[in-house]
């Protein structure tokens, strides 16, 4: 149902008030506090997120808890979101039960998650506004894509519109491909509309792909195990001699290891055509690969600089997922690059954000309220709850008229 007669739809361009589960280090928070929505919390079971997730992500507070011991009720409670404010929930379950990295994902208990923010979402007594999810694409696979459909069709009995697609951040702006699912909902009652993805900005028939080069070219120079003494981050591991030398022969600007002479190839790769990407260089003019929580290490993906001796930094790694400059990671190396390489790339995630934000949605005030409460309008209008005979004569134009403008949406 929509607004008919008086205004019937319009930017939201008001308070959207969000909670992150799953958040990590924030890169999912960030894009969304630049694209104007209020995170109040992230939360996340791993403390030594903490610190990274607070720095950067003001006012946003860290939460530390298990979501699946996660009560709606209680989280609803804390929140505390207004009845005037837009609520949205982001939630990033873990990829790694779904990704192709790990085979023996049948008896990992987290790949239930994604139905756990099922249920938190059904304990809510205020349904959130707005969804995001994010996950791998294999996702659609896993269990023969049975949790995902349980998951889809509990957001269609709910009452949301959404769109569950795979999409790649190159297409945004990320100079990275990385594709993910994604999922943006919206309840029916503010947007009957078709929920789309953002337009692609970047690729064929449009601006070109953002490149290694574009994020990285201009960092200052670095050896392996080396730290920069001005530049936050940027630091990249040290590498054994036998490492070194196989990267020397790496041909600079993407080559790969197929180029190492015989002795240099490792036993494990005599008689293996997989993983031909680990121990090679990024090319300089094209998006990276994916990048991993071992997103620093060249022996666990294309990871090596494009011209240096060495692995990607921390901060190389970071512009790549399109973390501002000032964006400063705390924690043991291989942790910060965990917290890198995990995160929702920041300019797809304000991208993502910007459309809910912008989306025109449906305010039409709702007459019918629920368990005796009377609400104030705010300008002196109390507005009590009716008995169902009256709802027929309450959706009167007369009644319209005298809300509008002064109700957004009453629960
Ligand atoms: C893909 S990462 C999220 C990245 C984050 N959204 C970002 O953009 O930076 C998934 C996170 O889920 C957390 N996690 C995994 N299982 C969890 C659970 N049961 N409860 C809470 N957090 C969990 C992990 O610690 C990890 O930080």
């Amino acid at each position: 149902m929509c607004c008919e007669g008086a205004e019937s739809t319009e930017s939201t361009r008001k308070k959207i008030i969000a909670i992150d589960l799953f958040c990590g280090a924030g890169g999912l928070t960030r894009g969304l506090l630049d694209a104007g929505i209020e995170v109040k919390m992230g939360i996340d079971f791993d403390d030594s997120f903490r610190r990274s997730y607070e720095h950067n992500n003001k006012p946003a507070i860290f939460y530390r808890a298990d979501v699946r011991t996660l009560n709606g009720n209680d989280l609803e409670r804390n929140l505390d979101i207004k009845p005037t404010e837009l609520f949205l929930m982001a939630a990033c379950a873990p990829c790694q039960p779904f990704s192709r990295h790990i085979n023996n994902h049948r008896y990992d208990r987290r790949k239930s998650l994604l139905l756990e923010v099922g249920r938190i979402l059904t304990e809510f007594q205020r349904k959130p506004d707005f969804l995001l999810l994010e996950n791998v694409p294999r996702i659609y696979k896993i269990d023969n894509g049975r949790i995902l459909k349980k998951f889809l069709r509990l957001m269609a009995n709910l009452g949301y519109n959404y769109k569950a697609d795979v999409i790649d951040a190159k297409h945004y702006g990320v100079p990275q491909t990385r594709r993910r699912f994604i999922m943006l909902a919206v309840r029916k009652e503010l947007y009957a509309g078709k929920v789309v993805f953002p337009d692609r900005i970047y690729g064929k028939g449009l601006l070109p792909y953002k490149t290694v080069r574009n994020a990285i070219a201009h960092l200052p120079r670095l050896r392996a195990g080396q730290r920069h003494k001005s530049v936050p981050n940027h630091e990249c591991a040290n590498m054994r001699d036998i490492n070194r030398k196989r990267l020397s022969h790496v041909p600079k600007n993407g080559g790969s290891r197929t180029a190492w002479p015989k002795e240099l190839i490792l036993n494990c790769h005599v008689d293996h055509t997989g993983h031909k990407d680990v121990y090679g260089r990024m090319k300089w003019d094209a998006p990276s690969p994916t990048l991993t929580c071992r997103c620093t290490s060249i022996s666990n993906g294309r990871f090596g600089h494009p011209i240096q001796l060495r692995a990607i930094s921390l901060r190389e790694a970071a512009f790549l997922q399109t973390f501002p400059e000032d964006y400063e990671f705390f924690g043991m190396f291989g942790n910060m690059a965990m917290q890198i390489g995990n995160a929702v790339p920041v300019r797809l995630a304000k991208i993502l954000g910007e459309y809910l934000v912008n989306l025109p949605i449906c305010r039409q005030p709702k007459f019918v309220l629920e368990g005796g409460q009377a609400w104030s309008a705010g300008n002196g209008i109390q507005i009590y709850p009716m008995k169902s005979e009256h709802r027929a004569r309450s959706s009167g134009r007369s009644l319209q008229i005298l809300f509008l403008g002064t109700v957004d949406c009453i629960r």
